[in-house]
């Protein structure tokens, strides 16, 4: 294949292009990036939290022993349950057994009012890992201890013995290693696992969960902060238990510990469509009297990001130990909605309310999933009466579609709002998938110039409780299983680029649906001052670049990293070796491989 890349015809383009999606989901924040290890701590699972019924959630659910919730005199009125040991022990088993590393120190603490208790971590043959004694008041008070297992287990249990009645609640254990050593901080495997994509920006809550099941449902980010006691915990749309933890302070300091920009996205005055009330709520939408506390909440949300201490809602942040703003730049409205009058009316009087107020503030708009056509141009008509700066479109499609569909944005009008491509996979977690979304990546980046960002959805899944295939990355209670989408995300993550290099590709074989089948994008990343060079091959023979530089200058040796294999399997695994810069250039590209070529110019 001849490669020619033109450093005469350069354009910019949008140095944040990949970040990531993480909504909870498959158990993404609770017995995910969370980390705390006790499941239902504060005994407020409750039978709503899932549809249908299941006797078995319920405040009880993953504690055993002798027992009884109790809601006389609580520790905070959103957290009204609480349990009352009568004699013998209480045992807690976490998510799917509570997994722990040995002589790693973990901070259990408790509210605690009545007798003597002794706290185990045991394994799953009774055995005693680690012990403490507590010694309660006869009111309510916390009380700490720090444990430290004696051997790396997968399915501990925590158990909790009194020798008369005791009141408990906030029962939590955390690992002290969290990332960046937070308090109350997030899964140190996970959270580097994210990290190492180098994510630009990470969008939060979701994905449906920032609408909501139903009107009463929608996220509201101000039960997500304060004292995790008074926090209020949520039925998830995914069908299981928010529990808040993970809330919004966390995920701002989270960005900032990335390095990346957040990107919250608040619901447009509507819940989900596809709500259990048979989107009745999408009908009628938040009452139009109560609107103007709900666009206050989204103020109040910048404000608490980057208000001054002395403000009200910068006051809560500096309480919470970030007394500097969190320079909050974006700001999403609406997540995949159908776009009703309803919708229509509400979602106008969000974004005006915000732009009037910040003007600084970047709104995203939403235009909803692609494959349902007039929504999409529905959403599109009103982000250009509104010229919104950014619009976010999601689709869910086979490798096929996205091989097919590359050229996606090279008709976009330019004059017109920029593209967040919020959520996008293509179904399947075999390296073929994976090539597919690379090949699609190198048309995201051609179009860097209209598309902003961009992130694959769903990022996180833990196994046994995964609601939506396919995801980017799957965990246990003590592994962490990327898939071989995420290392195609990873790399163009590590690899961005501020400028893109014209580029085309000459095949001896002019049939279309061989070219489609090899893409490439050349990049210069301005930090660096390299040049990237991304190649991708979805063809069942190899094929040999030559490429054309004539214009540049390189450094002698190139890093040059390749993935390849059996695109049917899952394991291909980027693989990097220093080479000489003219070998990299001509490198034979063997059959289903992405390779990417990072080199200095002199
Ligand atoms: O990513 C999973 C779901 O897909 C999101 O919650 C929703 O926005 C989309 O339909």
């Amino acid at each position: 294949a001849q490669i020619s890349i033109n450093s005469q015809q350069s354009k910019k383009i949008s140095n944040m292009l990949t970040g990531v999606f993480f909504e909870d989901i498959n158990y993404a924040a609770d017995g995910g990036l969370y980390g705390e290890l006790i499941q239902n701590r504060d005994f407020e699972y409750a039978l709503s939290d899932k549809k249908g019924r299941d006797e078995k959630w319920n405040a009880t659910m993953a504690w055993s022993g002798d027992f009884k919730i109790s809601k006389d005199n609580p520790i905070h009125p959103n957290n009204p349950n609480y349990a009352v040991v009568t004699k013998g022990a209480i045992s807690n088993t976490g998510f799917d057994g509570i997994a722990l590393k040995a002589n790693e120190k973990y901070d259990f603490s408790i509210f605690a009012k009545g007798e003597k208790c002794t706290v185990k971590l045991k394994g799953a043959n009774g055995e005693t890992l680690a012990e403490a004694v507590l010694k309660p008041a006869i009111s309510w008070k916390k009380l700490n201890a720090v444990l430290k297992p004696s051997k790396t287990v997968i399915d501990a249990h925590l158990e909790i013995s009194t020798t008369g009645e005791t009141s408990i609640d906030m029962i939590s254990l955390f690992p002290q290693k969290t990332f960046k050593n937070r308090k109350n901080g997030l899964r140190s495997d996970l959270a580097e696992t994210i990290a190492e994509m180098h994510p630009k920006f990470v969008r939060f809550p979701g994905g449906c969960v920032a609408h909501g099941d139903g009107l009463h449902n929608i996220y509201k980010w101000k039960n997500t902060i304060g004292s995790l006691e008074s926090r209020v915990p949520s039925r998830n749309i995914w069908n299981y238990h928010q529990s808040m933890g993970l809330g919004y302070f966390e995920y701002f300091q989270f960005c900032e510990d990335l390095g990346a920009e957040a990107v919250p996205v608040l619901a447009a005055g509507v819940p989900c469509q596809n709500s259990s009330d048979g989107g009745a709520g999408q009908q009628f939408g938040i009452p139009m009297e109560d609107m103007d506390e709900y666009v206050q909440d989204i103020l109040d949300l910048i404000e608490y990001a980057n208000g001054s201490a002395t403000s009200v809602w910068g006051k809560k942040r500096a309480e919470a130990g970030h007394p500097k703003p969190f320079n909050l730049k974006y700001i999403g409205i609406g997540n995949e909605d159908l776009i009703s009058d309803v919708f229509e009316e509400r979602y106008r009087m969000i974004v005006k309310a915000v732009q009037q107020k910040y003007p600084k503030i970047i709104v995203i708009g939403t235009v909803g999933p692609f494959n349902e056509g007039t929504d999409y141009n529905e959403g599109w008509r009103i982000a250009n009466d509104l010229k919104l700066p950014i619009v976010d479109e999601h689709y869910y499609q086979s490798p096929g579609w996205f091989i097919n569909n590359q050229d996606f944005y090279d008709g976009y009008d330019r004059s017109k709002s920029k593209v967040y491509l919020g959520e996008y996979a293509s179904w399947g977690n075999k390296f073929y998938n994976a090539l597919a979304e690379a090949l699609y990546l190198t048309g995201v980046e051609r179009n860097g110039d209209v598309v902003a960002m961009a992130s694959y959805a769903p990022l996180l899944a833990r196994e046994k409780h995964v609601q939506w295939n396919t995801d980017l990355i799957y965990f246990t209670g003590s592994e962490v299983k990327p898939t071989v989408n995420y290392f195609v995300q990873k790399l163009y993550g590590q690899n961005p680029g501020d400028v893109y290099l014209q580029s085309s590709i000459k095949l001896s074989d002019t049939n279309n649906e061989v070219s489609k089948r090899i893409g490439v994008s050349a990049v210069q990343d301005n930090d660096s001052g390299d040049l990237i060079v991304k190649l991708v091959n979805l063809l069942p023979v190899a094929v040999t670049p030559s490429m054309d530089f004539a214009n540049f200058s390189t450094a002698e040796n190139a890093a040059y990293t390749l993935m390849s294999g059996n695109p049917e399997k899952t394991t291909a695994r980027p693989v990097t070796q220093k080479i000489a810069t003219k070998e990299a250039f001509s490198k034979e590209l063997p059959p289903y491989s992405f390779a990417v070529i990072r080199v200095k110019m002199i």
